[in-house]
């Protein structure tokens, strides 16, 4: 589903992401390209929607009170962020924390796909609706698919591909939600250990 990557190596697609300017988010107020974090062999994924303001103030993905509650999730599966690696689909914040937009979403979609193509993860959590509709290539709402296993083919890899919520999601809807999200991340330890089984 997803192409090769263009880029000959991790540090020249980092070089290129963060001088972008190939959609209009590089001219609506971003301080700085949130390009990721984590393990360059990372064997789980996370990715999110966009950075928020924290965010886009750190250069570092998830790091406001959404990000809290996904170091939360990881810690809780017995993982750190530190051994896992955390990207967006958009990598400036939209204004507002506004919606990216589909032609902001297909002009970021190549340093994500060149990401995933370097990491080569065993197993993709997508955080919300946009990062699960990317990757999986659908238009079903995240409510329908989260939690379960999907099997793709990223950069020529056979990746296990989990939807949960979107932590800020799970900020506004409560308990219901945190106990989801936890039944999510325990199905992806599971697939991310059967790997190594
Ligand atoms: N929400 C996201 O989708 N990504 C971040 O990096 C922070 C909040
Ligand atoms: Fe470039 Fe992506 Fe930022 Fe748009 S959101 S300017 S495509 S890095």
């Amino acid at each position: 589903m997803l192409e090769a990557p263009i880029w000959n190596s991790w540090e020249d697609l980092e070089h290129d992401a963060l001088a972008c300017t190939k959609c209009p988010l590089a001219e609506q107020g971003r301080t700085q390209v949130v390009f990721g974090a984590g393990a360059s062999n990372a064997d789980l994924v996370f990715v999110g929607e966009g950075p928020g303001a924290e965010e886009d103030k750190q250069g570092i993905p998830f790091v406001g009170r959404a990000g809290q509650l996904l170091t939360r999730l990881i810690d809780g599966i017995g993982m750190t962020r530190d051994e896992v690696y955390i990207a967006n689909v958009v990598k400036c914040r939209p204004p507002g924390n506004r919606d990216p937009q589909p032609e902001e979403i297909a002009a970021c979609r190549p340093y994500l796909e060149a990401q995933l193509g370097f990491l080569a993860p065993k197993v993709i959590m997508t955080l919300g609706n946009f990062a699960t509709k990317l990757l999986l290539d659908t238009k079903e709402g995240i409510t329908k698919l989260r939690g379960q296993e999907f099997a793709v083919t990223v950069a020529g890899s056979n990746v296990t591909l989990v939807p949960t919520l979107h932590p800020s999601a799970v900020l506004r809807n409560g308990g219901g939600a945190l106990a989801q999200s936890r039944a999510d991340f325990v199905v992806a330890k599971r697939a991310l250990a059967r790997t190594f089984a």
